[in-house]
């Protein structure tokens, strides 16, 4: 399957990322011309003839063999010097303080999705989201690392993120999106069976939506108006659905899995295993040890009228 999102260290979106690029360039460049010089020093050593009358005791010959050594000593210093000049120069800026207003988002791991909350001094501002983390352009960003579990790695190739989620311990790394567009991203840290299925996405649009989608992330779940969606969110409440997800508004709160107040507007369902659809949504829900083995969701054996009205509610959760 074709993922959404960019996903390329090289193609940087923000100034972390290219600060951490133009640095990769620089040891790249570095390496290349040590690698081409002493690839021909060699060559020239491999390939020269003794002259038949060299005198190998001559003091001048000898001065010269020094010098050549000395200059190249010299020069691995220097070459030395410029990658740790380089990366400390890199990392203090990575390090800075961000000049305006950060906006905070805690990211906390989860074998093996991703739960994003955007906090608030006033609690009826809270809202959660999973697997998808939205940004505005232009504004720093400062991303609270937590685990639930065991380590992961938050890796963000085009936005100069990556920074490991540990159990117990609070992380945090700063990033700023300054072109907007959908990113992705995806655990860099062996996390167990399905590691490789724990990616998300950044989508880092203009300020005005990004304020639109925050708005519409901390209502709670509109109650369906059709009846089929009706039937669905019965079923949704009266299955097992609920021991692990929640719906604002409704009864269901539980935290075990990723909330699902919004999860039609999302692009991926399963942590980015597939694109949101309905028919991905039904598969998913009857047997998602199939698509994820070893995921904590169990199989859900519905009547094939149950699982319509189930899909035509989720789709109502925008
Ligand atoms: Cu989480 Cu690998």
């Amino acid at each position: 399957m074709q993922f959404p999102g960019a996903h390329a260290v090289h193609d940087p979106a923000g100034p972390q990322a290219a600060m951490l690029d133009g640095l990769g360039n620089l040891l790249y460049g570095v390496a290349t011309v040590v690698f081409v010089l002493v690839v021909g020093a060699l060559l020239a050593a491999a390939l020269r003839r003794r002259r038949p009358d060299e005198d190998p005791e001559d003091p001048a010959r000898e001065r010269r063999i020094t010098l050549v050594v000395a200059g190249a000593v010299g020069a691995t210093v220097a070459v030395l010097l410029i990658a740790l000049v380089g990366s400390y120069a890199a990392g203090r800026e990575l390090a800075a303080r961000p000049a305006g207003e950060a906006l905070q988002i805690r990211v906390t791991g989860y074998q093996w999705w991703w739960a994003v909350e955007y906090r608030d001094s006033v609690p009826q501002n809270w809202a959660t989201a999973a697997n998808e983390i939205h940004v505005p352009v232009g504004r720093p960003v400062v991303l609270e690392l937590r685990s639930n579990d065991v380590i992961h790695s938050l890796w963000l190739p085009n936005l100069g993120v990556k920074r490991d989620l540990i159990p117990g311990e609070a992380t945090s790394i700063r990033f700023q999106a300054d072109s907007a567009g959908v990113y992705r991203g995806e655990c860099a840290e062996f996390c167990g069976h399905q590691h490789a299925k724990m990616a998300l996405l950044v989508v880092a649009e203009p300020p005005d939506r990004f304020a639109a989608w925050l708005a519409r992330q901390r209502d709670t779940a509109r109650t369906p108006v059709d009846s089929a969606a009706r039937r669905g969110q019965e079923v949704f409440l009266t299955s097992t659905c609920v021991m692990c997800h929640a719906v604002q508004g409704t009864p269901a709160g539980s935290r075990f899995g990723p909330d699902l107040t919004h999860l039609a507007g999302r692009r991926t369902i399963a942590a980015g295993t597939q694109p949101n659809t309905r028919g991905n949504q039904a598969g998913w829900i009857m047997d998602p040890q199939r698509i994820k083995p070893g995921v904590r969701m169990p199989p859900n054996a519905l009547a094939p009228n149950d699982l319509q009205a189930l899909l035509a509610y989720l789709e109502s959760l925008e």
